[in-house]
């Protein structure tokens, strides 16, 4: 792949999506974006692929769309930025693998929207989070004002959304928009335990309960509770089900082989 403002590597079939626009805090514009999506994309056809983690540098996941790209810009070009970044974003949220939002330094708007696309956001220390376009005379376009208060409430989100806050690690963790904060130098190890972890569980029954929850929540609780039921049956049609519980029986670990 020929990427220039995402660095691409798979470790230990871990995909590893970094940004790379450093003299710009990773600021997000459309080439950013298309790099981004390209990747995406790539580590959802890959099967050596199991877990997709995004992540920045140690000064800023992502600081936001590009302010200078929009400054100019006429509701044309904001609808044509929201199309491309709602698309990238339904991508990382609809991956049939797990995603973790690796994060340290500023992620704001755009890249704070990025981070609530994924299933687990692990903070450094000097983590920053927040959404402030409220502040730039907008609103967020990227998902933001819906992905947020879904995941944390509207309370809590209407302090991010209406004042433009932006919070630091400890607080971000306080109000459930981090997962976990670590050391900032033990970020990437910390991100490759969670990794590893979820690449030992059995991957169907893992897109399964990804799918369950992400679908779920859009639908009315009757019929995420039929879509569940169906998954659930689905599940007992697969060897990784048979292993885990005969491995339960046999006291002993299973071993998951995603089939
Ligand atoms: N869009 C465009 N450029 C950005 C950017 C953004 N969202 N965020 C940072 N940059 C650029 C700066 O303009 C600067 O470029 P320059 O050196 O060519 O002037 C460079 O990245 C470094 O940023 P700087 O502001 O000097 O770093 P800092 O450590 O003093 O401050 C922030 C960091 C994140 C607090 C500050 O850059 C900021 O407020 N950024 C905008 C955040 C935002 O509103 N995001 C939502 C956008 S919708």
């Amino acid at each position: 792949m020929n990427l220039k403002y995402v660095k691409f590597s798979v470790e230990d079939q871990i995909g590893w999506i970094q940004f790379n626009r450093p003299e710009k805090l990773n600021a997000l514009n459309p080439d950013v974006l298309k790099d981004l999506e390209k990747a995406v994309e790539y580590c959802d056809r890959e099967d050596k692929i199991r877990v997709v983690v995004l992540t920045g540098s140690e000064k800023a996941f992502v600081a936001g769309a590009d302010i200078q790209h929009m400054s100019t810009g006429n509701p044309n070009l904001a609808y044509d930025l929201s199309d491309l970044t709602t698309s990238v974003q339904e991508r990382i949220a609809d991956l049939k693998k797990p995603t973790i939002a690796s994060i340290a330094g500023y992620a704001l708007g755009g890249g704070c929207e990025m981070a609530l696309c994924c299933d687990f956001r692990i903070g450094a220390d000097n983590a920053v989070l927040g959404l402030p376009e409220i502040t730039l005379g907008i609103i967020p376009g990227g998902g933001g004002t819906q992905r947020l208060p879904r995941l944390i409430g509207i309370g809590k989100a209407a302090r991010l959304i209406l004042l433009g806050d932006m919070i630091k690690a400890d607080e971000a963790q306080r109000i459930g928009l981090l997962d976990r904060v670590v050391a900032t130098d033990e970020l990437k190890n910390e991100t490759k335990i969670m990794a590893l972890k979820l690449i030992k569980r059995p991957a169907v029954a893992l897109r399964a309960a990804k799918t369950a929850m992400r679908k779920g929540l859009n639908m009315s609780l009757k019929d995420g509770l039929i879509l569940e039921q169906d998954l659930f049956a689905m599940l007992f049609g697969t060897e990784d089900q048979k292993e885990g519980m005969a491995a339960f029986m046999e006291k002993r670990k299973p071993e998951f082989r995603g089939k």
